[in-house]
């Protein structure tokens, strides 16, 4: 996929998460891949710029480009500023955040509490697009406000206008949090009313639901979230079956192992020892979510305090499930653990 003068190795992105998309889960993403990788959500309130949480959320050091960081607020001159800021701290494309129903971005009215508030949007996307004129400027967002207010067609039109280069849209409305099933008709009329790409989200959980999203959509690409969490390797199943129309076969307990450990080890040269044993927990529990025995490995696993015990543990574990099989067993247990990794995540 061409954009904005970029060479992207394909149509596939991953969704800004923020707890997840750290630099690490990017870089991993992009080299199993995906095409882009938007970061987490980095604040617009430039009192909050020197604090370790955002300095490491723009740490880009090493990126594979472009670098897309995405930024999240409700004043036009702070949005503006935040993109100054971060192109000058190496981003490359800047996203703005009008799709997160988080409880701490909305009680700002910022995040997807602004696609109530159409002429607010108009005066954002005015200001940023005028603040970093070299750099492209992306939106996301969803659906509506509410099911009966799904203006998403009013804010791409919006966006267009403001000379936003591409949209990203969650087929759910703020009200519907992460609730039902995401819906693509709304995403389809606003493919078919604006010339600006327009990039899909919202429950694609693997290569045959990518390309029915592709189909009932028109849209120019994807962006996948929760269903790279623990599967990075998701981009490329969906990158070779959109190109062959055959399945890849799911990757081998060896590889995923590997895949896991490099993973882990590049999260603890990111945050050090101590927050980056804690991270990893997160992506561990991903990582072996339905796989026999994953209940209780997790629950030791997080009692262990230190980088040598957490790879020790993962390598027996690893260890066990290739001793089963090559390919990965799953439990009757699935859909508990599947509930269990969301309490995580939220
Ligand atoms: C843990 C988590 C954190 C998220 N953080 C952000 C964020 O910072 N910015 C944003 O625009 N969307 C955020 N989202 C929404 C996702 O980008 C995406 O739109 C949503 O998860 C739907 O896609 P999916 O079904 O592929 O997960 C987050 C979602 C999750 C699960």
């Amino acid at each position: 996929m061409q954009f904005a003068g970029f060479s992207l190795r394909n149509a596939l992105f991953v969704a800004p998460m923020a707890g997840v998309t750290d630099r690490p889960f990017r870089q991993l993403c992009k080299k199993l891949g995906a095409g882009l990788a938007v970061s987490e959500m980095v604040t617009s309130n430039a009192l909050l710029y020197a604090t370790e949480k955002t300095r490491r959320r723009t740490d880009h050091t090493g990126e594979v480009a472009p670098i897309s960081v995405q930024i999240a607020g409700a004043d036009p001159a702070m949005m503006a500023e935040a993109a100054r800021h971060n192109v000058d701290h190496g981003a490359q494309i800047i996203d703005i955040n009008m799709g997160c129903p988080a409880k701490k971005v909305c009680n700002v009215a910022a995040g997807s509490a602004l696609m109530r508030d159409e002429a607010l949007i108009g005066r954002i996307l005015d200001a940023v697009v005028a603040a970093v004129p070299d750099t492209p400027v992306t939106l996301k967002f969803r659906t509506g406000w509410s099911r009966e207010n799904r203006n998403a067609l009013n804010v791409a039109r919006i966006a267009e206008a403001a000379g936003i280069r591409m949209i990203a849209i969650h087929g759910r409305t703020r009200e519907d949090k992460y609730m039902g099933e995401a819906e693509y008709d709304t995403i389809a009329l606003v493919k078919s009313r604006v010339g600006i790409p327009v990039i899909a989200n919202g429950d694609i959980d693997g290569a045959r639901k990518a390309r029915k999203v592709l189909d009932l959509t028109g849209a120019d690409g994807l962006m996948i979230g929760r269903a790279a969490q623990g599967r990075p390797w998701i981009f490329r199943e969906i990158e070779h079956f959109l190109a062959t129309g055959e399945e890849l076969a799911a990757p081998e307990v060896s590889e995923i192992h590997r895949v896991c450990r490099e993973h882990l080890l590049d999260l603890y040269e990111f945050y050090g020892e101590e927050g980056g044993v804690r991270i990893a927990r997160k992506h561990i529990a991903w990582y072996t979510k339905g796989l026999v025995g994953a209940h209780d490995f997790r629950q030791s696993m997080n009692t262990l305090p230190t980088v040598d015990l957490q790879l020790a543990a993962i390598d027996a574990f690893f260890g066990q499930q290739a001793a089963r099989d090559a390919r990965l067993t799953y439990a009757q247990e699935a859909e508990q653990e599947q509930l269990i990794t969301q309490e995580l995540a939220a």
